[in-house]
């Protein structure tokens, strides 16, 4: 019973097979009918193979008359036409992936930084701060992202870029101030430092990398800048017009300089904004810095504390 099932079953694949070497793999046409102009009857001629086209079809006495197509241009397939296509131009973002030949038209390909998607060519996608590209973008395939891997960040968006190993806070005389995450590095100090230095120049280290995280609109972005406190009391001047790149220059450059008083101020300033998760985020940053600070270097303790 067993083996008589395995016999049909076997006599079906084998006949499934023999269907699919029909339907499936169709012989090109060698021939075709014209009408002999002499004698009104039919006449089967033979076709031109791919990489030539037809000088002259056949007659009753003479076969058809095939010719090597001429530079850019091809035939693919076996033929009767009378001149050869002209090769093809790779479009907008492609490049040749192989020249024309006579009997192949060039193939293209999405050129170096592009990938296939809906026939036409667009960019790779770059991974957001955080992430890494697990496969980079082919001519074929978009990047695919990760998150960072355990111990690692990364403060760019980018395509091809890798996250990058927090730094060791453990050298003799460094302590660790803030523990990294997927999109900023460890902070680390010494207690000589740490005696000159406050919770907010501490915080500063990751704000640029804490707004390249922490996306926002331009309109809220422009209002972030707006609001920024600088030396002379005075607001910055407008950022109406500025784009997403110039509007984190100016966010960076007012870092640079801002005093630690001011970067304190920063929670506050975003949720005027209305940016009240990044606040809550940046507050409890700073607040983890302030409470590892009170314990890093008090007399006699110098065991790093755990950051959570
Ligand atoms: C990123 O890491 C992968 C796997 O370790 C490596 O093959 C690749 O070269 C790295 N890319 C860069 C830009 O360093
Ligand atoms: C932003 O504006 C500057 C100056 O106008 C320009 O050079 C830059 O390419 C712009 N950046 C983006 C991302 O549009």
């Amino acid at each position: 019973m067993f083996t008589m099932m395995l016999a049909s079953l076997f006599s079906l694949a084998l006949l499934s097979a023999h269907v699919a070497l029909v339907i499936g793999v169709a012989a090109p046409l060698l021939t075709f009918r014209v009408t002999d102009p002499i004698t009104g009857g039919s006449l089967e001629c033979d076709r031109c193979p791919p990489g030539t086209f037809m000088r002259a079809s056949c007659t009753a006495t003479q076969k058809t008359r095939c010719a090597t197509c001429p530079p850019g241009s091809f035939t693919e397939l076996w033929n009767y036409i009378g001149k050869c296509l002209r090769c093809g131009v790779c479009g907008h973002n492609e490049v040749e992936k192989t020249v024309c030949t006579a009997d192949r038209n060039c193939q293209c390909q999405c050129k170096q930084g592009y990938h296939n998607k809906y026939d036409m060519c667009v960019r790779h996608s770059e991974c957001p701060s955080g992430q890494q590209p697990l496969t980079k973008g082919t001519p074929d395939e978009d990047t695919v992202c990760q998150i960072c891997p355990d111990g690692s960040y990364s403060d760019t968006t980018s395509a091809l870029q890798n996250c990058t190993l927090h730094r060791s806070c453990n050298a003799p005389g460094l302590k660790l101030v803030l523990k990294g995450s997927i999109w900023h590095d460890s902070v680390c100090t010494s207690c000589e430092e740490l005696k000159s230095r406050d919770g907010g120049d501490y915080l500063k280290e990751i704000i640029p990398a804490f707004f390249v995280h922490h996306k926002m609109t331009l309109r809220r972005l422009r209002q972030v800048v707006h609001k920024l406190p600088s030396e002379d009391g005075k607001k910055q001047a407008g950022a109406s017009g500025l784009n997403l790149s110039e509007l984190h220059a100016r966010i960076n450059t007012w870092v640079a300089s801002a005093s630690a008083n001011q970067i304190r101020q920063l929670p506050e300033i975003l949720a005027k904004t209305g940016a009240n998760g990044a606040s809550e985020r940046l507050k409890s940053k700073l607040q983890r810095i302030d409470s590892n600070l009170k314990q890093l270097c008090a007399l006699g303790n110098e065991v790093d504390v755990l950051s959570f």
